[in-house]
């Protein structure tokens, strides 16, 4: 993969955020060097990729999506990345987890490899979470909280359990195994060229594909991506004093981190998942506030932002649920310990003049979870898979009730 090298670098405290860059090439061809640090594109060899791709786990949340659909997602997954599908899908009257589950075993039987699946909604899990410490994830029945913050919550915490290094989420609902595919070399060729042990790759989609007056319209940007962009922008301008665009990609759905720095961050509930993950970062190692991580400040993280070839083309869900994603994005930013009061009294204005928000009123706050390195690893391993009677752990040639059929190794007491 040949990627357009980065000119500008923003900086927020330890936080580096590249700009914007481009795909190249899809496959950029064998040379004998790993990566072609000339002129004005990053080279990556496939070999460069493939080992990466060998310590890569590929989180699907999954809620409701067609079975056709999930495995289109599924075969443009590499080969050697570990597919972990996290599901909130109904149980009843049909149980579509089943189906799921029937759709992933299926898949790896024809390709040969290994997957683990599991209900987000399963007692056994909200046990081992508990188990974990992990308390505020529970609801009032029990059970885990359903959203894709949840979601992607449990896939980073199993993640940990398998012994690789990186996690990159793919949505279950992408019409486009091409894109899936080609988010996945990204997140690889970016963890290649990473400079340092906490690193993100995050993507940004070319167009997407829509139907206007029975033509195809390619738009550029989602209007939730604009807006929490803007406001993204604006908190870091505020702090160096220039305006900014350089962040891309706040509601990136699409995104990847290495596990160094993925455990060591606060997820957020629901859709406010993605761009809190920025303020999280800001929070922690922006050098605004205090921070507890030496190592982290010393060696930086680097943020890789990727505009992607293929269209991306996805189940259309509706305004009001876009609606949703803008509000909890916003709730997030404005609640951040880092969101100064001048960005506060933009999004207060913005919400009360789009009439999401009565005057004086403020937005709710949202969740925010503790990060999964703060967990008991091992208690949630030894409850997980003696009690969560839907993970299925899926290995080739391995019956699925037999001792063997086992992907998730018992981590060692904190
Ligand atoms: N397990 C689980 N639990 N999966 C969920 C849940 C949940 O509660 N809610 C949604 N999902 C799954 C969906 O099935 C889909 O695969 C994926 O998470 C994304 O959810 P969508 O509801 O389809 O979101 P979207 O496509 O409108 O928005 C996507 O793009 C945005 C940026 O444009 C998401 O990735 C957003 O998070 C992202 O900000």
């Amino acid at each position: 993969m040949r990627l357009e090298r980065p000119h500008r670098i923003e900086r927020f405290g330890a936080v580096r955020i590249h700009e914007l860059q481009r795909v190249i090439e899809l496959d950029s061809g064998e040379a004998d060097a790993g990566v072609d640090r000339t002129g004005s594109s990053l080279r990556v060899e496939p070999a460069a990729i493939r080992a990466v791709e060998r310590d890569l786990v590929i989180v699907v949340p999954c809620m409701n999506e067609t079975r056709r659909v999930i495995e289109g997602v599924l075969s443009g997954i590499p080969h050697d990345c570990l597919i972990i599908m996290v599901s909130n899908s109904a149980r009843r009257p049909v149980d579509r987890y089943e189906i799921e589950v029937q759709t992933v075993e299926q898949y790896c039987q024809l390709a040969d490899r290994s997957a683990v699946t599991l209900h987000q909604r399963d007692a056994g899990l909200a046990a081992a979470m508990k188990a974990a410490g992990a308390t505020d994830l529970i609801d009032e029945t029990g059970l885990l909280r359903a959203g894709k913050g949840e979601a992607m919550l449990v896939g980073l915490a199993i993640a940990s359990l398998t012994g690789r290094r990186y996690l990159g989420y793919i949505d279950a609902d992408n019409f486009v195994p091409g894109a899936v595919h080609e988010y996945c070399k990204a997140y690889a060729a970016a963890f290649h060229l990473a400079d340092s042990p906490y690193a993100m790759v995050r993507i940004s989609w070319h167009s997407k594909p829509k139907l206007r007056d029975g033509r195809l319209f390619f738009s550029r940007r989602g209007r939730t991506s604009e807006l929490t962009n803007q406001f993204l922008n604006q908190v870091i301008g505020e702090y160096c004093g220039f305006g900014t665009e350089v962040v891309a990609t706040g509601n990136a759905g699409e995104h990847a981190f290495s596990l160094a720095l993925g455990r060591k961050l606060r997820l957020a509930s629901g859709f406010a998942v993605e761009p809190f993950e920025y303020l999280d970062m800001f929070e922690q190692f922006g050098g605004v506030l205090e921070s507890s991580d030496p190592d982290v400040m010393e060696r930086s993280v680097s943020v890789t932002q990727i505009e992607t070839r293929n269209p991306h083309f996805h189940d259309n869900k509706g305004d009001e649920h876009v609606q949703d994603m803008r509000m909890q994005a916003l709730n997030a930013l404005y609640h951040s310990r880092v969101c100064l009061p001048s960005v506060r009294s933009d999004i207060l204005d913005f919400l009360v003049a789009q009439g999401e928000l009565a005057p004086g009123v403020e937005p709710p706050p949202e969740r925010i979870y503790p990060p999964v390195g703060t967990l008991a690893l091992d208690r949630l391993h030894d409850v997980v898979t003696t009690e969560a009677h839907s993970l299925r752990q899926i290995v080739p040639g391995v019956p699925a009730d037999s001792a063997a059929a086992t992907l998730l190794d018992r981590p060692p007491a904190a």
